[in-house]
């Protein structure tokens, strides 16, 4: 078992007591413990949950090393590039700390425009905060919104952590109205050997150094160990769209860069 992790904060530096109640008398899994949740939906939700809420504080500074500080840049253009424009209204799931949405606020021109949905109540707490958008917590399997509300639901980078991939896609549709679309961002690992390992060695190895060097925080070379392991054990591309046909959506297409990067959109039907 990994040693027992910095005790976690809210962004107001206040020890969060929803996680005192998580890690109650027993030590919190380390990132390769995550792996042993996977077969179980319900077990895997209370990890990611974990997981998140332990690494809030230091997912913004770890992706923008991820990224080389063009993640805004990035993410906005997706959703411009899927037809997001102002008047929509946007669920982003698993919104996290508020990156992808803070984009959708921008390309609507309205704050009120994007409610943010994650099942770690650290990142929504920091979420809120940053774009004082709406956000409830809840999981993607089982949305709590209505039917029929939405015209884009958007998910970026958190596909690969999803309990049920189905249950979130189907989700995702029952929120869209007829003719609403669905975007998702994100990454799994190239095809070829040599860039896997290659990536695998960057992702998985020099990464985490640089962010605890970075950070000197351990939950943030925590993360982004699990962050390879999560990419490299995610299914391919032809499968996610697969996935998504089988939910129902139509138009589905998947755009890649670098053989690493994914942007999937889909329509739900016109009635
Ligand atoms: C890598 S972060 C992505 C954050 C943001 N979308 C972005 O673009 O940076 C993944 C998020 O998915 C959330 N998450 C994981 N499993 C979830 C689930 N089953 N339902 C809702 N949120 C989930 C985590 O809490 C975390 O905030």
């Amino acid at each position: 078992m990994s040693p027992m992790p910095d005790a976690p904060k809210n962004d107001s530096g206040t020890v969060s007591h929803r996680l005192v109640e998580v890690s109650n008398g027993q030590a919190l899994p380390g990132a390769a413990e995550y792996a042993a949740y996977y077969a179980d939906p319900a077990g895997r939700q209370s990890a990611m949950r974990t997981l998140f809420n332990q690494a809030a504080s230091q997912y913004d500074p770890v992706n923008l090393l991820f990224s080389l500080g063009s993640g805004g840049w990035y993410r906005r253009t997706r959703l411009r590039r899927s037809g997001l424009q102002r008047g929509d209204l946007v669920v982003d799931v698993a919104v996290g700390t508020g990156l992808l949405a803070r984009e959708a606020i921008r390309l609507c021109g309205d704050v009120k425009a994007v409610i943010g949905v994650d099942v770690s109540e650290a990142m929504l707490a920091i979420a809120k905060a940053k774009l004082g958008i709406a956000v409830i917590q809840g999981t993607a399997e089982a949305l709590p919104l209505a039917s029929g509300i939405a015209d884009f639901v958007t998910m970026g980078y958190a596909l690969r952590h999803m309990a049920d991939m189905r249950a979130a896609l189907q989700e995702a549709l029952r929120v869209l109205r007829p003719g609403g679309r669905i975007v998702l961002l994100e990454i799994s690992a190239p095809g070829q050997r040599l860039h896997r390992l290659l990536m695998g060695a960057y992702i998985g190895g020099v990464l985490p150094v640089l962010s605890l060097l970075m950070t000197r925080d351990r939950r943030s070379r925590m993360l982004m160990r699990y962050h390879w392991r999560s990419i490299a054990s995610f299914m391919p591309p032809a499968a996610v769209m697969l996935e998504l046909e089988n939910a129902g959506f139509s138009g589905v297409r998947c755009d890649s860069e670098f053989d690493l990067f994914r942007h999937y959109t889909a329509s739900k039907m016109e009635n």
